[in-house]
């Protein structure tokens, strides 16, 4: 699970550094394909099934107000001022890394930056709720806070969930929720948390591809992904940016960041 999640994070920071206007998600899903070929691991998107249908890509590429499952295409082309969320879940030695960012291409607006950073710390938040093995309800509540406080709407069709040998393993981990409630974390488990978070309105439809995810109020959408080790008490982010030193101070920091009132 380390090796994996270590590769996903470095396949993560390579293309979110190669996003550029004027390119294609086609382009950028190819480079992903190219940059798992380089590590020596596998996309677990491509291929992946949901009923009768198979995910294509590579990677999940995700514009504005496409919120989850968005697929490189050649007509998609990224201008100035676009968000995309980069999701880059792979497989190495039969385990799954996964983990997402959304970021800005060229400039974006104030209200779109704010956008993203309550979505990342609402991630903090609830993987700090998870390592301190306290219950899946308490990581979605944590989460739910946040973005409400900032008023913005979690997403409800999507959620985080275990990982391991597979993608998707229990339990579901909601980003939605009452404190308390749900199962509690074990040491031993993997976690994917995933806060998708929405502008105005939580709600989502299907695009015609069947697989992207697109927010009904138009606006644009965040989703920050990590994949967490539920070990000992100090935390093993499995997917740390390689600029990290170490989970414990990576996460500390982002928390100092996030304004008192918030944490409370
Ligand atoms: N991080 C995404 C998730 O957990 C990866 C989905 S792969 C896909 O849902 F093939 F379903 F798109
Ligand atoms: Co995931």
């Amino acid at each position: 699970m380390r090796k994996a999640g270590r590769s996903a994070a470095a396949v993560l920071e390579r293309l979110c550094a190669f996003v550029e206007p004027g390119m294609s998600t086609l382009e950028i899903d190819e480079e992903g394909g190219r940059v798992m070929k380089e590590f020596g691991v596998k996309s677990a998107c491509k291929g992946y099934r949901s009923g009768h249908r198979i995910f294509p890509s590579f990677t999940c590429l995700s514009v504005n107000d496409e919120v989850v499952h968005g697929i490189g295409v050649q007509e998609r082309t990224l201008k100035d001022g676009d968000v995309i969320s980069v999701d880059v879940c792979i497989r190495q030695d039969g385990f799954i890394g996964d983990n997402c960012r959304t970021i800005g291409v060229g400039r974006v607006t104030p209200e779109v930056l704010n956008l993203l950073k309550i979505t990342e710390e609402s991630l903090y938040l609830g993987l700090v709720q998870a390592l301190h093995k306290r219950r899946v309800g308490d990581v979605s509540q944590a989460v739910q806070k946040h973005v409400e406080a900032a008023g913005y709407a979690v997403i409800t069709n999507f959620v985080g969930h275990g990982v391991g040998r597979s993608l998707h393993e229990d339990p579901q981990i909601p980003n939605f929720g009452k404190a308390g409630s749900g199962p509690q974390f074990r040491k031993g488990m993997a976690v994917c948390i995933e806060p998708m978070v929405n502008m105005k309105n939580s709600q989502i439809r299907m695009a015609k591809d069947g697989w992207t995810a697109l927010a009904v109020d138009g606006m644009p959408s965040a989703h920050f992904e990590h994949t967490l080790l539920v070990d000992e008490l100090s935390p093993e982010i499995l997917t740390l940016p390689e600029s990290a030193s170490d989970s414990a101070s990576f996460l500390a920091e982002k928390l100092r960041n996030i304004p008192s009132l918030s944490v409370a």
